[in-house]
């Protein structure tokens, strides 16, 4: 695990692009910095929106995690497991 601080889920809803000036997505308990992407203005990306865990909907996304690895990885998510 990257040494990173952990973020609840209702810290990250705040990075969705409109309340705070980050724009954050969580994919597979990882949080990356998108604020720097055009494909994510506003926080919006085709139908899906920053601020949460994206995971499952990227099975259906026409590419595959490789998109994240140009983003920094700025937090975890804090989990109870
Ligand atoms: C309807 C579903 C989706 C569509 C049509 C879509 C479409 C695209 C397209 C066309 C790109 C451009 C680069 C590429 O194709 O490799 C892209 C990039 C990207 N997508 Fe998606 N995507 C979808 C869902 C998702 C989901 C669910 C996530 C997050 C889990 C995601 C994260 C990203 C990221 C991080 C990039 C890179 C942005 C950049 O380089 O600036 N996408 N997407």
């Amino acid at each position: 695990m990257p040494e990173v601080p952990i973020y609840t889920r209702s810290q990250l809803a705040l990075r969705n692009g409109q309340d705070k000036p980050e724009i954050w997505v969580c994919y597979k308990g990882l949080i990356y910095d998108v604020s720097e992407s055009r494909l994510w203005k506003n926080g919006k990306h085709y139908e899906h929106w920053a601020g949460q865990d994206l995971t499952e909907e990227l099975k259906d996304a026409p590419h595959s995690a490789s998109v994240f690895s140009k983003f920094e990885v700025v937090g975890r998510m804090y989990s109870t497991d």
